[in-house]
């Protein structure tokens, strides 16, 4: 796998791909690589003839309250596991090469970025926009892959990719679990083992929602309230928000019917806040919701 560090060496390594035919597929990432990112790489694998990576750990994205310096850095491990995962190339700017001085472009999806995650963390998704555009415009990918954990993140750069005419499809993948349920996650390092443990009551929760939904339960009201109720008996997990909302526009609904919508979760476990869903789409040819990964 070659390692890259500087924007121009990149693109010009993508332009001799490009000259070759080659689809290229894109997966870009902060490190603190897990068995998520290393699932969105093998299907690049499927796809593409070459598979990008980068690996940037974008400052803009982080709020002034939300600790950027204790973020878990493994750049070794994560070069070996992208070696070992077939990545051909891997993009890892500094901070200065992508933010040089001066830098005073900033992309926002409005509308999308301000609820749920949005208002939790004002400003996140201003800089996850403008990296990823940047990241775009620099390896110009056919294709580029994202965890359907990140619900609203994928939205909302599906959305960018639309609005500003973007030659990229966005892929969405399955979210990859622990044993356990738990969705995997680079924070859940930060979790101490009773921590850990605790953490598993998101996917109970999800577990009620889906018996719920299987009962017949169509309100979305109910359905929030079994979730918030399973919640409530880990005393070690704070609820940030649990929302029923449509998939495309991310505002709540009061039914679930034909349209696809999420049940979103975000909880504080001890001091790590941590993020699941559950999709909800009605099945093929039916108008029977089922729920999916
Ligand atoms: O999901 C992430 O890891 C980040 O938000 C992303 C998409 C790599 C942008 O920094």
């Amino acid at each position: 796998m070659e390692i890259i560090r500087t924007i121009s060496w990149m693109k010009e390594t993508v332009r001799q791909a490009r000259a070759e035919n080659h689809v290229g597929g894109f997966i870009p990432t902060m490190g603190a690589l897990h068995e998520g990112h290393l699932s969105l790489i093998r299907r690049a694998r499927v796809d593409c003839s070459r598979v990008y990576a980068s690996i940037f750990l974008n400052p803009a994205q982080f709020g002034p309250n939300e600790d950027l310096s204790k973020y878990p850095r493994t750049f070794e491990r994560d070069v070996e596991q992208l070696t070992d995962a077939g990545v051909d190339v891997l993009f890892a700017p500094e901070a200065n090469e992508i933010y040089p001085q001066g830098f005073h472009t900033y992309v926002n999806v409005e509308g999308l970025s301000e609820r749920l995650e949005g208002r939790s963390r004002p400003g996140h998704f201003r800089g996850v926009s403008t990296v990823v555009l940047k990241l775009f415009e620099i390896v110009q990918p056919q294709f580029a892959y994202f965890g359907r954990k990140d619900a609203q993140q994928v939205r909302i750069l599906q959305q960018m990719a639309i609005d500003l005419n973007l030659n990229v499809e966005i892929v969405v993948c399955p979210i990859v679990r622990e044993g356990d349920g738990l969705a995997l996650s680079s924070r859940n390092t930060y979790l101490n083992s009773e921590e850990r443990r605790a953490a598993s009551v998101l996917q109970h929760a999800l577990d009620e929602a889906r018996r719920e939904l299987n009962a017949g339960t169509r309100d979305a009201l109910q359905l929030q309230t079994a979730i918030g109720k399973v919640l409530s008996k880990e005393t070690l997990a704070r609820v940030d928000y649990v929302e029923i909302v449509d998939a495309e526009s991310f505002q709540p609904v009061s039914s679930i019917g034909a349209r696809p919508v999420y049940a979103l979760l975000a909880v504080f476990i001890g001091k790590t806040r941590l993020i699941d869903n559950l999709f909800i789409a009605p099945a093929a040819g039916q108008n029977v919701p089922v729920s999916s990964l």
